[in-house]
């Protein structure tokens, strides 16, 4: 049976795809909440195989079942957003979303095209971006520069690997209704308008890879915002928008 490797797997959009991926691939699900992922196995109700680690600091043992295991699939959802201005949030929390959003993610890329070269393979990496990339956006920049470097890394590492027979395709959700709100707010309660469930996520990212399709922003109202930019609508006028969005859904202190 062919197989596939989901990072952030115990939760929203990674689990969402596991359950969708389950009947077609050997699962290896990793994530830090184990209770999660074992809940997640059990609900699939196939064998899968589960790793535990904190991908901002160690992902060897994840590129040690990968050289074990060679899975032709690899997704890459684990990340987090922080909301605030930088100077509101705490510098050590910040570094870890870098190290998570962009260094774990560039090294499971790299590592995994590697070893298929090595092994004249083939696969697909699909890495998690965020429609969130395609704009420089006040009190969410940290996060918003993570993925707007996941998008041109991943596209231009797709131009490369072409010629090996691997893709690497970039996934760009909108809003979605997972865990992530919770966490880049510190808990701070949400309102869920305009969010996509989870499931449709999964959906989107499923067609993304049946099409094989480089880079998608499968929220029309964020194509919609890019496409007034693209009409020389100053970012003088786009930023306080985006800002005040973001503003709504904390409470950390602003400078
Ligand atoms: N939800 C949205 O509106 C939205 C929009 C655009 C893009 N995205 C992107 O979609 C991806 C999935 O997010 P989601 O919405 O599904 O959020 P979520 O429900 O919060 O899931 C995030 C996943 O990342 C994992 N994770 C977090 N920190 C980790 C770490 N240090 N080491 C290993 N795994 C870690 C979590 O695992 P544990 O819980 O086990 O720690 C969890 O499985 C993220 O890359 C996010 O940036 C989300």
């Amino acid at each position: 049976m062919k197989s596939a490797l989901i990072t952030g797997a115990s939760s929203g959009i990674g689990y969402a795809l596991a359950k969708k991926l389950a009947p077609d691939f050997h699962l290896i699900l990793t994530g830090q909440n184990e209770q999660r992922l074992r809940d997640l196995a059990t609900e699939i109700n196939r064998p899968c195989t589960i790793i535990c680690a904190d991908l901002s600091t160690d992902r060897r043992k994840i590129i040690a079942e990968i050289q074990k295991l060679n899975p032709e699939l690899i997704i890459q959802s684990a990340g987090f957003g922080l909301y605030g201005e930088c100077v509101a949030l705490p510098v050590d929390e910040q570094l870890k979303m870098i190290d998570l959003n962009i260094s774990a993610t560039v090294e499971l890329s790299i590592e995994t095209a590697k070893q298929w070269i090595a092994n004249n393979s083939r696969g697909i990496i699909v890495n998690v971006s965020s429609a969130a990339a395609y704009f420089e956006y006040p009190s969410f920049n940290i996060y918003a520069s993570t993925k707007q470097f996941i998008k041109q890394f991943s596209k231009t590492l797709d131009y490369e690997l072409m010629q090996y027979g691997i893709r690497v395709l970039t996934a760009c959700p909108g809003m979605v209704d997972t865990h992530f709100r919770h966490t880049a707010s510190g808990g701070y309660p949400q309102e869920k308008a305009f969010s996509m469930s989870a499931d449709q996520a999964a959906d989107f990212i499923i067609k993304q890879i049946d099409k094989k399709k480089r880079s998608y922003l499968f929220d029309w109202r964020f194509r919609y915002l890019i496409y007034l930019q693209k009409l020389f609508i100053p970012n003088r006028l786009i930023y306080p928008y985006l800002k005040k969005a973001i503003d709504k859904r904390h409470n950390r202190s602003k400078s």
